[in-house]
């Protein structure tokens, strides 16, 4: 049976040989991070289980520091309460704190652009995986990490102190930043938000940067790099790459009412609603309704604004095409179909052909260039 410093090495190999890995000062901080003291316990899913159901993998279960050690995300909490220890079964749940595929997190870290001597301020501490390799790479003078849900926070505080670190850590809502340590020079969000929160742009200095996936209610993800204009401004672009993060908890859609889908208005739609199920589709779905909720799939989708009643669904013709029927204040349709033509007119392209700009007038993605299609994000 392999060592957990073998497993380390061979994941570190195997992370260079993808090229995941590229910067040797954050390869050596992957080499020194011991993983298994972040998830000593984690859940897996349940292969082809509907809803997802996940397998709590516990202190001597066959496997388990095999699968620390494998490029994936380990879910350590359930439903904002459930750890691994408290399911003996598979359960349904949501998974509210992970600790995220190595490469993804080594991948953001590189991205954020750090060098030695820089101040950062991570959102999201989570199992504390991250934050220690954050540590090692500036020093724990140079790193704060929040994180939102206290029994986390106090999971994450003791592995970091087993392994030898010792980054400031708050137990707070990361959306207000951490001022007492401000400025930085980055800012790197482990969580996803629906908007730039405001304390963020004044909390990193101007020509600082700030990398963070930008969601929404449906649930679709562009990765931000934005650098920090003037207090309380930004810019920047989406990069490549498909990143989602669970949702910063305050920004988290709002309780589902029950909802029955009535008779409405009904007339031809101009797009293929199955375009919703596209990974950059469903996102300019979301720019154009953020209110709504995508429920739908292929071509039969449904968006419901749980707040006004509000819902549209489409189908498809026996003889081809689709109808849309949408009924209450908000022509949601509407608002889905005209910004999925005006993406697809400038050639339909990936997030990484967006960009956003926040300023005195608001929180605007736009494609292409500032002057080119923009929606507004919601505040
Ligand atoms: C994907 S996990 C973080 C992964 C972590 N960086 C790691 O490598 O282990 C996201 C974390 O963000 C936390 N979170 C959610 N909303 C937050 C908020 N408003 N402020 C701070 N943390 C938040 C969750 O509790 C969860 O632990």
């Amino acid at each position: 049976m392999s060592t957990p410093a073998e497993l380390r090495a061979a994941l570190v190999d195997q992370l260079t040989g993808d090229g995941a890995l590229t910067d040797p000062a954050w390869r050596a901080a992957a080499a020194a991070v011991p993983r298994e003291l972040f998830v000593p316990e984690y859940f897996l899913p349940v292969p082809g289980s509907a809803p997802t159901a996940y397998r709590p993998v516990l202190n001597g279960a066959s496997g388990r520091l095999e699968g620390i050690y494998r490029d994936q995300t380990l879910v350590t909490q359930l439903d904002n309460h459930l750890s691994p220890p408290d399911a003996l079964e598979p359960v349904v749940g949501a998974p509210s704190s992970s600790s995220t595929l190595p490469s993804l997190v080594l991948g953001m870290w590189q991205r954020l652009d750090v060098e030695a001597g820089h101040r950062v301020l991570e959102i999201g501490t989570g199992t504390g995986y991250s934050t220690a390799l954050g540590a090692h790479r500036l020093g724990d003078d140079n790193l704060v990490s929040v994180e939102v849900d206290p029994q986390v926070g106090a999971r994450a505080a003791q592995a970091l102190k087993a392994a030898g670190y010792s980054p400031t850590l708050v137990i707070g809502d990361g959306l207000a930043g951490h001022a007492d340590r401000a400025p930085y020079d980055r800012l790197i969000a482990t969580c996803s938000i629906r908007h730039l929160p405001l304390p963020w742009l004044h909390q990193v200095r101007p020509g600082g940067k700030i990398l963070t996936t930008i969601t929404g209610w449906s649930f679709a993800f562009g990765l931000a790099l934005l650098t920090v204009t003037g207090p309380g401004s930004a810019s920047g672009r989406f990069l490549p790459g498909y990143v989602s993060f669970m949702v910063a908890r305050p920004h988290d859609r709002p309780p589902r009412q029950p909802i029955t889908l009535l008779s409405g208005d009904t007339r031809p739609s101009r797009i293929d609603p199955a375009i919703l199920g596209d990974w950059t589709g469903k996102w300019v779905a979301q720019l154009a309704a953020p209110s709504a909720e995508i429920i739908g799939a292929g071509d039969q989708q449904i968006l419901v604004d749980f707040a006004t009643g509000s819902h549209a669904r489409t189908a498809p013709n026996p003889d081809g095409g689709w109808t849309v029927t949408q009924r209450g204040p908000l022509r949601l349709w509407d608002q889905v179909e005209s910004a999925v033509q005006t993406w697809q007119q400038h050639g339909a392209p990936h997030q990484e052909g967006f960009g956003i700009t926040i300023d005195g007038d608001g929180q605007r993605v736009w494609i292409g260039t500032e002057a080119g299609p923009t929606w507004d994000l919601p505040i």
